[in-house]
């Protein structure tokens, strides 16, 4: 267990105001802004005013000490932690841990706050259309594999990269977020995301930085092919889930990918070795 979280658990009294109180400020949870399966996130303000129009969000796990949830809000906070400072990671502003107000007495919350960031489709949408696109595309490949060299070079596997965990901020370009899958080099995936996962981490075997890049090249590759991931002949959201199999399936058994076209030769032999294809 996280000396810090293990330090913090029993020590704070959840307040009856509803806020939640991080490093000595109070923070105000607002709009719930996303119900996973293991967490909920809300945007958040301070409660004083401070940091002035800072928006900021609370992730909150809801577990039992050694539960599955648990697990991952160990792992979601402590590689947050570890990564603290390095420019292309969403950082974790501070994190801690109380008793659930209401259930048996050993549940419990953990809560991580972050800067309010854009999302994925929030940055997507609002481009223009080509030819910008590929400059977008080519940033947003640049900032993400920066993000992963620091990682990789502390040992550690995202383990989920896909557009949901990919956030925008104007003054530092594309940041990598979600550190919920995160794994030591080596071990299995903890996750699997359709589409983009390495045969090798869909298959339960050891994963290692080459997972993380297989899985940015198949974002890369639906963002130059119009929203179609590797072996689909339509965007994600015209097929159904068995078409979505079938295409994995193809691509795991060793199929070549055909090259997306209508992009630089340089950014075609770049998605080419992330999916580790040869395309000229
Ligand atoms: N820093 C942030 N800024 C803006 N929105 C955020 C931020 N962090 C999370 N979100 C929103 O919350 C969603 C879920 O966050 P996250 O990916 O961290 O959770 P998750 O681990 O995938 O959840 P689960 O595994 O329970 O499905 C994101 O897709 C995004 O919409
Ligand atoms: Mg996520």
């Amino acid at each position: 267990m996280s000396r810090s979280l293990s330090a913090a658990f029993g020590s704070t009294i959840p307040p009856d105001d509803g806020t939640v109180t991080l490093q000595g400020r109070a923070y105000r949870p607002g709009t719930l802004l996303y119900q996973g399966k293991e967490s909920r996130v809300y945007s958040a303000c301070r409660t004083d005013g401070g940091d002035g129009d800072t928006a900021f969000v609370l992730k909150v796990y809801e577990c039992t000490p050694g539960d599955d949830v648990w697990e991952t809000a160990l792992r979601d906070a402590e590689a947050g932690r570890r990564l603290r400072g390095c420019r292309h990671i969403v950082p974790l502003l501070a994190d801690t841990i109380r008793r659930s107000a209401s259930g048996t007495s050993d549940r419990c919350e953990v809560f991580l706050l972050m800067p309010k960031l854009l999302t994925f489709r929030e940055r997507w949408d609002n481009l223009p259309s080509p030819p910008f696109h590929e400059r977008e595309v080519t940033a947003l490949y640049r900032d993400i594999a920066a993000a992963l060299q620091v990682i990789h070079r502390r040992g550690l596997v995202h383990g989920d990269v896909k557009p949901d965990n990919l956030y925008y901020d104007p003054r530092k370009g594309w940041l990598l977020g979600d550190f919920g899958s995160v794994i030591r080099r080596g071990e299995p995936a903890r996750t699997v995301s359709e589409g983009y996962c390495a045969p090798e981490a869909r298959a339960g075997q050891p994963c290692n930085p080459a997972t993380d890049a297989y899985a940015l090249g198949v974002t890369v590759y639906r963002l130059v092919c119009g929203d179609r991931l590797p072996f689909c002949d339509r965007p994600c959201n015209q097929m159904t889930e068995d078409e979505v199999y079938h295409a994995i399936e193809r691509r795991l058994r060793g199929e070549p990918i055909p090259p997306p076209t209508g992009i630089s030769p340089a950014l075609r032999r770049r998605i080419g070795k992330l999916l580790r294809q040869s395309w000229s």
